[in-house]
């Protein structure tokens, strides 16, 4: 199975990033990384929540719906986001629609208070869960609260407990959100399933990033860790001002954009509008 082949690997690194939508989703399944997440991060780069927090499973269904639509080859991996995490059994149900109903291979969990028994029972039920833990962001109130995590010791090791805590209730990886490097290569040393950085050094067993942020497709700077690929929404801004200056004086649409009809057909509508008036 191939979600067993990720979760056994140590060697190669695995590759992870965010897709919501069909288009992204086939694009960044083309470029053949390992796994898709549709993350609850979508509440931030695509519906313009201040934070994760308000995303409602709805939207998560309906987002995970359109990506497993365009995914041939990467696993695709789904948030639960905080309003069915919260709801404890509920979870469990809403876990197993986005893997029954719409067909991603896993989903994934954001560490908080009461998380294992939800965690055991959605393992229990066949569903592979990847854990989260360090900067959680589900538990973020407001934009200022998304700092590095485990910077003291006792934080680091209880991030570390977290993290073993999910390996043993039989999550096949863990998310590591924003924790220092050091701390980061200790937790990966320490579990026996793969870990998946962000913001978390180069010692991780693989990596994920927002698209968005990859692309450079927002307002705003970018996170210290995040690497950008591209300046999408500069060239998107620059586009879309060509498109209003051309419309405005004209220059499009031109003739060349233009369908045609034979003259005779033409004729004839003259003709028939004569007639009908
Ligand atoms: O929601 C998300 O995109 C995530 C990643 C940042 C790991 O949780």
């Amino acid at each position: 199975m191939k979600l067993m082949r990720v979760a056994g690997r140590r060697g190669r690194k695995l590759v992870m990033l965010t897709a919501y939508d069909y288009p992204t989703a086939r694009l960044v399944d083309e470029a053949s990384v390992d796994l898709i997440l549709v993350g609850d991060s979508l509440g931030m780069v695509v519906l313009g929540y201040e934070t994760t927090a308000p995303v409602t499973m709805q939207e998560m269904l309906h987002h995970a719906r359109a990506v497993r639509r365009a995914v041939r080859r990467a696993l695709v991996i789904a948030d639960l986001p905080l309003a069915s995490l919260r709801r404890g059994a509920a979870a469990v149900r809403d876990a197993e629609r986005l893997v029954r109903e719409i067909g991603c291979d896993g989903v994934k969990v954001e560490w908080r208070p009461g998380i294992l028994t939800t965690v055991a029972s959605m393992v229990k039920r066949r569903i592979p869960v990847l854990g989260h833990v360090g900067l959680t962001p589900q538990l973020v109130t407001e934009p200022s609260g998304f700092r590095v995590q485990g910077r003291r010791a006792e934080e680091a090791l209880t991030i570390l407990q977290e993290a073993l805590e999910l390996e043993r209730a039989g999550c096949f990886g863990v998310v590591l959100e924003c924790v220092p490097d050091r701390v980061a290569a200790l937790i990966t040393r320490r579990l026996k399933i793969p870990t998946i950085g962000i913001g978390a050094g180069p010692d991780c067993d693989g990596q994920v990033l927002v698209l968005h942020d990859l692309l450079g497709l927002h307002h705003g700077r970018a996170a210290r860790f995040v690497k950008q690929y591209a300046r999408v929404g500069e060239t998107i801004t620059r586009a879309v001002t060509a498109y209003r200056d051309d419309v405005r004086s004209g220059r499009y649409p031109s003739v060349k954009h233009a369908y045609s009809i034979a003259d005779d057909e033409f004729r004839r509508l003259r003709r028939l509008l004569r007639k009908n008036r």
